[in-house]
């Protein structure tokens, strides 16, 4: 079997527990997510299928919710700050930085899967602009010199 067909099997193995359930779409497409990562086009083809629910409303569903992302993600997500303040703070330099540094676009993940870069609006702790998070870690005042220090923590 290969991936494509384990992430079916494994799918309506998991699409089966919802079938039976009024309203489940949402807690469907959670438990595959957090299953896969992320949502396989597979997956949704095969709930759409398993569920009887049009594929163009899943994909509705999915795209509308920002907890879910339809392509792979990096096991660390930087959030990179692109509200006003840090943008007067130089944001748009880290920005760069971490773009040329991790050889990734914006809303992008490395080829390894170990980060994925998103540009956000105001993290909430302007004062300390301008701003990245690394999961749940803020980092503050920072210089794109500060990068790679930080980069390194996360394996
Ligand atoms: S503008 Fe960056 S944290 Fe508010």
């Amino acid at each position: 079997m290969d991936d494509r067909e384990q992430r079916i099997a494994e799918t309506r193995r998991i699409v089966d527990q919802y079938k039976t359930t009024q309203g489940a779409l949402i807690p469907c497409l959670q438990h595959l997510q957090n299953t896969f990562g992320y949502l396989p086009a597979e997956a949704l083809e095969t709930a759409s299928r398993e569920l009887s629910i049009p594929l163009a409303e899943i994909y509705g569903v999915a795209t509308f919710y920002a907890q879910f992302h339809l392509s792979p993600r990096g096991r660390h997500i930087i959030r990179i700050c692109r509200g006003t303040a840090c943008h007067v703070r130089g944001s748009a330099t880290l920005l760069e930085t971490l773009k040329e540094t991790l050889h990734v676009e914006e809303n992008g993940t490395t080829e390894d899967r170990r980060f994925t870069l998103e540009p956000v609006a105001c993290l909430g702790a302007c004062g300390l602009a301008p701003v990245i998070t690394v999961d749940r870690k803020t980092y503050g005042r920072l210089g794109a010199d500060d990068l790679p220090g930080i980069l390194e923590q996360y394996p």
